[in-house]
């Protein structure tokens, strides 16, 4: 296992590796389906040994589970289903002995339907003080039976829910999300408050949700296409409230991440303003697909975006949003298939593997900091999940139409020869894991040098020992058409082939790692990647 890092300095998030743990898949402690604190603890090694930095947790609060969590019914509570707070405590500063610091994922735009404001809300009616933390309002339509407004939402269908004494309240998710009315000062008070309680037990950071979504234009005024700006997203007022957090921050040595998704790179760059977040998550690169011109046009935006704030940027090739990465880079446009009579794309797991592996090396080599997503490491593909057995509110809501998010958060396989892979010993998962996962397991990849796990533990022990990688300057290399190779300090070079030919590398170099064999005369193959010492 890896020592212990010694103490580092304050500012290890500039160039931090973060693992996302999605609890309810990522051990099972106590054997009833459902990944736990319990089964964190006992993999807690496992992560020290990867090498990551520290973990995320998406929410570990009590929660009904409609949204995975997103729905939070009480803050300062863990669900029974995950565990207790005291083993959250514990589980904090086992990590952080294993020098691994914890963030946690906060949910400011709404709570859950459960949670005793918005129980209180209902009981209390129409024009109460309860009712002012929440987005309540008499309906349109001469008898209030229209929405009060025609806002779209973050997931499909309608964003407003009537109450049976007439009202409608405002949810941009589920209706079982009520949105939080942010105008409210109760309401900044009880977040600052939820903050100081996670910081007091160690915990290193705070993901923020849905982070540029929580103000909202006051009036609720209809949405205009192309309203500037528009009416809840990305409002001035934001910017006060994270400077208020910022201050809370900065009492106890924490860090933000922000979750925000904003087209516009300077509007995003606010965020990160000195004062305000010290990072957020950059998904334009995520977006890409497996292509050198789109890859690097995300990079370089991404740079040129954070430098004048000063912030370091963040890296992430997947979450437990979006179809997992091995399965996105596979999807191969196959045209007519005489086969099934469709024309269409098929996935090519060997070829979407090939192309993550690459992605890895890239991602990992550029500054700033990576997150990765559980099971990312192990290089899993989406799985398919059975229709009866969807769980995702995003899909229902579509009206069957998205497949929703649970082929990405399917149960972690541990062991490749016990029940359910070693997820947990006795009930079935919570979502059921593919027949043919075997071969992803740790323990099989564990013993395999040629697997996505030891690139991924190798990756990040280099990324450790040697210096050049993490926050600080890239420089672009000449390359031909389809190839990214770039400077990082101290001649450490990285050369990431998404032409059709092979290429070659350059002269004096010493090879550090590279996702794949290099062929015979020592050209980097189409979709490999290398990391070199150039002296
Ligand atoms: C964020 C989360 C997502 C959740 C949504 C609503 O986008 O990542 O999982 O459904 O917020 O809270």
């Amino acid at each position: 296992m890896a020592a212990p890092l010694p103490p580092s300095p304050d500012d290890w998030w500039r160039d931090a590796v973060i693992y996302q743990i999605y609890p309810r898949s990522f051990a099972d402690g106590d054997g009833d389906g459902t990944g736990d604190l319990a089964g964190v603890r006992a993999k807690l090694p496992y992560l020290a040994e990867l090498g990551v930095d520290a973990v995320w947790f998406t929410p570990w609060y009590a929660s009904p589970l409609v949204d995975g969590g997103y729905d939070v019914a009480d803050y300062r509570t863990i669900d029974p289903a995950f565990g207790t707070l005291a083993e959250a405590e514990k589980l904090i500063s086992e990590a952080r002995d294993l020098g691994i610091r914890t963030i946690v994922d906060i949910v400011p735009n709404h709570v859950s339907d459960q949670h005793a404001w918005f129980r209180a809300a209902l009981a209390a009616g129409p024009g109460s003080a309860e009712r002012e933390r929440f987005h309540f309002r008499p309906g349109r339509g001469p008898e209030g039976e229209l929405p009060p407004n025609d806002w779209p939402s973050q997931f499909s269908g309608t964003t407003w829910t009537r109450v049976p004494d007439g009202e409608w309240y405002l949810h941009l998710f589920t209706p079982e999300q009520p949105d939080l009315n942010w105008a409210n000062p109760e309401v900044r008070h009880e977040h600052e408050e939820v903050l100081r309680f996670w910081f007091e037990r160690g915990v290193a950071g705070v993901r923020i949700d849905s982070a540029a979504l929580l103000a909202k234009a006051p009036g609720l005024p209809d949405f205009v296409e192309g309203a500037d700006p528009h009416p809840y997203i990305d409002q001035d007022e934001l910017h006060d409230i994270y400077r208020a957090w910022r201050t809370i921050a900065d009492e106890y040595g924490g860090v933000f991440v922000g979750e925000v998704w904003l087209p516009d790179s300077e509007r995003f760059a606010r965020y990160l303003r000195p004062d305000e977040l010290h990072t957020a998550f950059n998904f334009n690169f995520l977006a890409c697909p497996w292509d050198a011109d789109c890859l690097r046009r995300a990079i370089e935006d991404t740079l040129a975006e954070h430098a004048p704030v000063g912030a370091p940027a963040t890296w992430v090739l997947c979450n437990h949003d979006v179809t997992r990465t091995v399965t996105r880079y596979g999807r191969a446009d196959t045209g007519f298939d005489f086969a099934t009579k469709v024309f269409g794309t098929r996935t090519d797991l060997a070829l979407g593997t090939r192309r993550s592996r690459a992605a890895a090396l890239l991602t990992l080599a550029l500054p700033g900091s990576v997150y990765l997503y559980q099971g990312e490491e192990l290089g899993l593909p989406e799985a398919d999940i059975p229709h009866g057995r969807i769980q995702d509110p995003m899909h229902f809501r579509s009206g069957g139409t998205d497949p929703g998010r649970d082929g990405c958060r399917v149960p972690m396989p541990w062991a490749a020869d016990e029940p359910h892979y070693g997820f947990g010993t006795e009930a079935e998962p919570w979502l059921p894991q593919p027949d043919d996962w075997s071969g992803y397991a740790v323990d099989r990849q564990t013993a395999d040098p040629g697997s996505m796990l030891t690139l991924y533990r190798d990756a990040l022990r280099l990324r450790r020992s040697e210096t050049g990688f993490g926050d600080g300057p890239l420089s672009w290399l000449p390359a031909p058409e389809g190839v990214l190779s770039f400077a990082r300090p101290d001649g450490l070079v990285c050369v990431v082939n998404l032409s059709t030919g092979a290429v070659g590398l350059p002269a004096h170099h010493a090879r550090l790692l590279s996702s794949g064999p290099l062929d015979d005369e020592g050209r980097l193959p189409q979709d490999t990647a290398v990391w070199l010492r150039v002296r």
